[in-house]
């Protein structure tokens, strides 16, 4: 169950997020310039929203102070707005700059109450969490999903937890795709509750979980009256595609809400990003044409990717976990492959536990799909000539 953190030498070589292309295209000889369709970065490809271009520049016309005035520092009307949508007091609400803030805060917090507390880490997973325990001086315990199902045991998470104070758990996971049960989550709280740990949950994803349905139902919101140590952290960068604006938030209970704002930089969020709360949130055609793209797209995606022959974790989110039936050094060659077809996906040299032996590829539009499939088809030739001709499969 426990693993001690090896992230190696060779993985700080590779981009630590998605959505950088300079670094493989030079990695791999490919020119800087070369255009690429990105399914390496998880966002909405129906966003921004249309409206959203207008809505800046008027009003950065209308209102002079969108700039140079500072924004409220309670950030009152947006946090309004989450609380309204999510069911909780605005005070349960913290606005931060992108979950990535959320996560810090997160970090900041308990090393303010409990220094040098150990934090354990469900690997693999996204990289901040570990960034912001080092940053803040917390020792970090890695706990492993065991490939290629990934699948959480409660009763193993909560024995391998030792004597760390605070557990980061991505729900659903990034970059495996997968989703603890809320009954499952139920029992890690009790368990977690009955030990003093603090439990952070990032469901920067969890927006697109639902596909076809409307509910939120797989949240965890509703358990915050019950469990006063449970933190969740949400992205709205991801559900709007705003990666240059960012947006997200932490919900808490009020107490916990209000000693995390503590730990805040004044302003952290910009006004414009913060006066978009409100109108992003209320856009429900929006969010009813992203239901529609999931259920179709999702399934239709995952269908592509096994009828092409590659190992498929079963996916909750926006993205896909793939490997080459072949194994790690067939999956390593796919990568510059697609490079080499225009299409840049994530590499997984950086994730604890996967080594470059998976790739993540996000979810897009169904025309992009399509594109990311045939590009597949053509990699998994080239790598199965590759390998016949005498390469290490
Ligand atoms: C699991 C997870 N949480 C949080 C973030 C950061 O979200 P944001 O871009 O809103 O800061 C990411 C971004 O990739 C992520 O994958």
């Amino acid at each position: 169950m426990r693993n001690p953190d090896t992230s190696g030498e060779r993985s700080r070589e590779w981009p630590r997020h998605g959505g950088q292309p300079g670094p493989l295209l030079t990695r791999f000889g490919l020119a800087p310039d070369t255009p690429l369709l990105d399914a390496s970065a998880n966002l909405n490809p129906l966003g921004p929203p249309a409206w959203l271009a207008g809505w800046l520049a008027q009003r950065l016309q209308r209102r002079p102070l969108a700039l140079a005035g500072y924004p409220d520092p309670e950030y009152r009307e947006a946090r309004e707005a989450i609380a309204a949508e999510e069911g909780v007091a605005p005070e349960q609400v913290l606005l931060t700059n992108g979950g990535a803030e959320a996560i810090f805060l997160a970090a900041a917090l308990q090393a303010r109450e409990r220094p040098g507390s150990l934090a354990a880490i469900v690997q693999p997973t996204f990289a901040e969490y570990a960034r912001a325990c080092a940053a803040h001086g917390l020792p970090i315990r890695s706990l492993s999903l065991a490939p290629p199902a990934f699948d959480l045991d409660v009763e193993a998470i909560a024995a391998g937890l030792g004597e760390a104070r605070l557990l980061f758990l991505c729900r659903p996971n990034n970059p495996t795709g997968t989703l603890v049960p809320r009954a499952d989550m139920e029992r890690l709280l009790m368990l977690t509750a009955a030990r003093g740990i603090t439990l952070v949950v990032d469901e920067a994803f969890i927006d697109f979980v639902g596909g076809e349905t409307e509910d939120g139902d797989e949240a965890l919101t509703p358990l915050l009256a019950r469990f006063d140590h449970l933190v969740l952290l949400r992205s709205l960068t991801k559900r709007y595609t705003l990666p240059g604006l960012r947006l997200g938030y932490l919900l808490a209970d009020a107490e916990t809400v209000h000693r995390a704002a503590a730990c805040q930089p004044a302003w952290s969020v910009n006004g414009l990003a913060a006066a978009l709360v409100a109108p992003l949130l209320a856009d429900g055609d929006f969010a009813r044409r992203s239901r529609t793209w999931l259920a179709l797209e999702r399934p239709r995606l995952a269908a592509g990717l096994e009828a092409l022959g590659l190992v498929v974790v079963p996916s909750r989110a926006n993205f896909f976990l793939v490997r080459h039936p072949a194994g790690q050094e067939a999956t390593r060659r796919l990568l510059p492959a697609l490079l080499r077809r225009g299409v840049l996906v994530r590499h997984t040299e950086s994730f604890a536990g996967l080594d470059g032996g998976w790739l993540r590829l996000a979810l897009r539009d169904a025309a992009d799909n399509d594109r990311l499939l045939a590009a597949l088809a053509g990699a998994l030739t080239e790598a199965q000539e590759e390998g016949a001709g005498g390469g290490a499969s």
